[in-house]
């Protein structure tokens, strides 16, 4: 008769870490970005993360990449551990204009197939976007940075959201469907326009 109350231990797996919640407080400032600035500041998280305890899937925007697109310092995840973070993806992140790449960093240590693909909402201002990597494969189990390069059109002005879409099939039988939002300005393309440079690099030597 002692101890345990009977019942508790059969819901185990739904529970979420303790480190996890600690990273809402810092999305609700992230949300709160659409308006305002948030004024949190550095002194809200930065993180002392272990990486060497998650053995499943981990994907996030690194301090730099944060930095970049938020001011913040601080990594922003979207899975930790296989929990994913539906707080920071329901973010819809703006780019700046003269920012063309995406850059995610991901792993893990048990073997996780993904799918990519990508979605524009206004193609006559955005092309669709191309990654680095393949369309479909294994989650890497060290540490890897894929990036995503973005193509404004150049035909329009105007504001388009994309979607990267990353499907994870973290459990054999479930796909864990990720979309990261992004949104960005893109002006129809005038004499010398940022947004052809990275094609001159790539194509331009052979003229
Ligand atoms: C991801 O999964 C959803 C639901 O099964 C599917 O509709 C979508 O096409 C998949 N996306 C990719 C990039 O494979
Ligand atoms: C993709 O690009 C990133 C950043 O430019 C680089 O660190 C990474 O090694 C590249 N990955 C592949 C598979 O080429």
């Amino acid at each position: 008769m002692l101890g345990s109350s009977p019942g508790c231990e059969a819901r185990g797996p739904g529970v979420w870490p303790h480190r996890v919640l600690w990273r809402l407080g810092g999305l609700l400032c992230l949300l709160r970005l659409e308006g305002a600035l948030c004024l949190a500041g550095p002194s809200s998280s930065p993180p002392a993360v272990n990486n060497n305890n998650n053995q499943g899937v981990n994907l996030y925007m690194s301090l730099e990449e944060v930095k970049k697109f938020l001011g913040l310092d601080a990594e922003l995840y979207y899975v930790r551990d296989n929990v994913v973070n539906h707080f920071a993806l329901s973010f819809p992140m703006p780019v700046p204009s003269d920012t063309n790449r995406l850059h995610f960093t991901w792993y893990s240590k048990t073997k996780v197939d993904y799918r990519l693909g990508f979605q524009v909402d206004n193609q006559a201002a955005m092309n669709l976007p191309k990654s680095n990597i393949s369309n479909l494969g294994e989650v890497p189990r060290v540490s890897s940075v894929f990036r995503v390069d973005l193509f404004c059109s150049g035909n329009a002005d105007g504001e388009a959201v994309l979607t990267v879409q990353l499907n994870l099939t973290i459990q054999a039988s479930s796909v864990s469907v990720l979309n990261f939002k992004r949104r960005k300005y893109c002006f129809k393309r005038r004499q010398t326009d940022t947004s052809v440079r990275y094609d001159d690099k790539m194509a331009g030597q052979d003229k």
